[in-house]
């Protein structure tokens, strides 16, 4: 067992999908997997092991923002050996051409957190998506035609409410980044420091520019496309 995972060694696949919310897991895990068996629940994130056609898969929740975030792909990739990790989430839209509800796949992030700083002393690290799982969920999610799919910069905040939002975005968004969530740019960095895998997938549930939310059943819905984008880029 890890410090904060409670599975034994060989108990985690090689392959994990990552959402924040722990229930999305456990939804995950009971809508798409086989044989799901959950490995932990320690703190309530829980993390579950089955299969998609044939072939073994986790999904482990990592909680809101990069710290918490971190703590779990510090340990999957350190100490369960996994090889690539699909962060599956939501994210707010920054540009008034994407619209709630449609997928938005990180090519980069960008983000105003001190983790990254502090690990290059200063430097400012580009942290990006592997390029083949990218090209495997970018040709997945344009093959469909139940989602509107985007691709490139999105930022990743360490504030959900920032009253200077508006502010700080103007000039991300003015240099094509496209949504802002919490987690991607420190899965990017952590992917490469172990030299793995990882790619962040989310759905747009709420409009920064436009106001517009999405409603549960929306958020459920366009969450299972997803999930299934993710799943046939890492094991199609
Ligand atoms: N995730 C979903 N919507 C978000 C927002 N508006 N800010 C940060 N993270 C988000």
């Amino acid at each position: 067992m890890s410090t904060h995972i409670g599975a034994q060694p060989g108990q985690i696949a090689p392959t994990v999908l990552l959402p924040g919310d722990p229930l999305r897991a456990k939804w995950i895990a009971e809508t798409f997997l086989e044989d799901a068996t959950c490995y932990s629940e320690v703190r309530g994130m829980f993390g579950f092991t089955g299969t998609w056609n044939g072939q073994p898969v986790s999904v482990q929740g990592s909680g809101m923002g990069q710290p918490s975030m971190a703590i779990y792909v510090n340990e999957l990739y350190n100490e369960y050996d996994v090889q690539q990790i699909i962060r599956v989430g939501s994210c707010g839209a920054l540009t008034a051409d994407i619209a709630i509800r449609d997928v938005v796949i990180a090519s980069g992030a960008c983000t105003d957190s001190s983790m990254n700083r502090h690990r290059f002393l200063g430097l400012d690290y580009a942290p990006v998506a592997d390029f083949d799982l990218l090209r495997a969920a970018v040709d997945a999610a344009r093959a469909r035609e139940d989602i509107t799919t985007h691709v490139g910069l999105i930022y990743s905040s360490d504030s959900f409410y920032n009253p200077r939002a508006a502010e700080l975005g103007k000039p991300l968004v003015d240099h094509g980044v496209l949504a802002v969530e919490m987690e991607a740019s420190s899965l990017y960095t952590l992917a490469a420091s172990y030299q793995r895998k990882a790619l962040a997938i989310c759905t747009v549930s709420d409009h920064i520019v436009t106001g517009e939310e999405t409603t549960a059943a929306e958020r459920e819905q366009t969450f299972g496309a997803m999930v299934e984008v993710a799943l046939a880029a890492a094991l199609g």
